[in-house]
């Protein structure tokens, strides 16, 4: 193997750079030639690479984004993209692609995989979605940032007895919301596996205005209800009156944890043994602290789904 390309596709997360970091940097301890795919699965399309050196992945750790800049692109889902990727990593000369990136991504290189190329997987959203993972990169950064925002509102909610609503990430899973809510003691979570719950929630707030409970912390995933249709819903169906905060993109940015910087460099460098010992078409992941890998083709067998015990468990807390 003489040149290794890695990528970085679809939503941003945090520690997608130290990934690239740590990829570049055992690629270049294995004497192997390093290159940067600019802007995803376009840059494979357009051509758009770089080489990256030991000093060109310097002081990129720390930050959030991605250096490689990221892009959602149609053509790389369709069969005329995917044999046209193929062929310009072969002009290219580029042996094997590491690919850093969330559920869409992981498909598209498992896609390039069963069509012959070798690739290497690493999982990386704040969604943490990923079937059989058991985090992803950028999980634990986008928790911090979520919970941080949760205390500052929960100082004034409960100054001013107010109920306050918290729209997080999460358009298919409720997996941030479930652990923000566990972390920052919400009274309610709404995700969208359990969308049935809304009602409930009516019913929670209602009965939590009285005398034990003066202010309530809700947190919905952005795939079950929008802040403000809740928020209009609690108005209009028990006259109380909310506050929504929508985290958006806060959520996205800023400087990985310890805990994702490691994780990230700990994967990364894992992707390259695996390519060095000609395991291709595969995941990693960790278990039981240690890296460990899935075949693409099974990981896309599977659906996620949020952990139920953890649910009962926000149910159980949150009275
Ligand atoms: O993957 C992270 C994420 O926040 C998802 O939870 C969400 O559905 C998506 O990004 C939203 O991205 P955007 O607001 O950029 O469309």
């Amino acid at each position: 193997m003489n040149r290794i390309g890695v990528l970085t596709s679809g939503e941003d997360a945090p520690g997608m750079n130290a990934a690239i970091r740590a990829v570049v940097r055992s690629g270049l301890y294995y004497d192997i030639e390093m290159v940067g795919v600019k802007y995803g699965f376009q840059g494979l399309l357009n051509e758009s690479i770089e080489r990256l050196d030991a000093v060109s992945v310097g002081s990129i750790l720390q930050r959030g984004g991605t250096v490689l800049q990221s892009y959602i692109t149609g053509e790389i889902s369709t069969e005329d993209g995917q044999n046209k990727a193929i062929e310009n990593l072969k002009k290219l000369e580029i042996d094997a692609l590491v690919v850093v990136g969330g559920k869409e991504a992981l498909s598209v290189t498992q896609s390039l995989a069963s069509r012959g190329f070798p690739c290497i997987g690493i999982p990386a959203t704040i969604d943490n979605d990923i079937p059989g993972v058991e985090e992803t990169i950028g999980f634990d950064t986008a928790l911090n940032t979520v919970i941080d925002y949760i205390d500052r509102i929960r100082d004034t909610a409960s100054s001013h007895e107010k109920t306050s609503i918290i729209e997080v990430a999460g358009k298919d899973t409720g997996n941030l919301a479930l652990y923000s809510g566990i972390a920052g003691g919400a009274e309610s979570i709404v995700i969208p596996e359990k969308k049935e719950d809304v009602e409930s929630i009516l019913d929670q707030v209602k009965s939590g205005n009285g005398a034990e409970r003066r202010y309530s912390i809700i947190i919905v995933a952005e795939g079950s209800v929008a802040g403000i249709d809740l928020n209009a819903k609690l108005k209009e169906e028990a006259g109380i009156e909310s506050r929504v905060t929508v985290l958006g993109h806060t959520q996205r940015g800023g400087s990985p944890t310890a805990r994702d910087r490691v994780l990230a460099s700990r994967l990364g460098a894992y992707a390259v043994d695996l390519l060095i010992n000609d395991e291709v078409g595969k995941l990693v992941g960790m278990k039981n602290n240690q890296p460990v890998y899935y075949d693409l083709d099974e990981v896309f067998s599977q659906e996620f789904r949020i952990d139920e015990a953890m649910y009962q468990l926000s149910g159980r807390l949150s009275l």
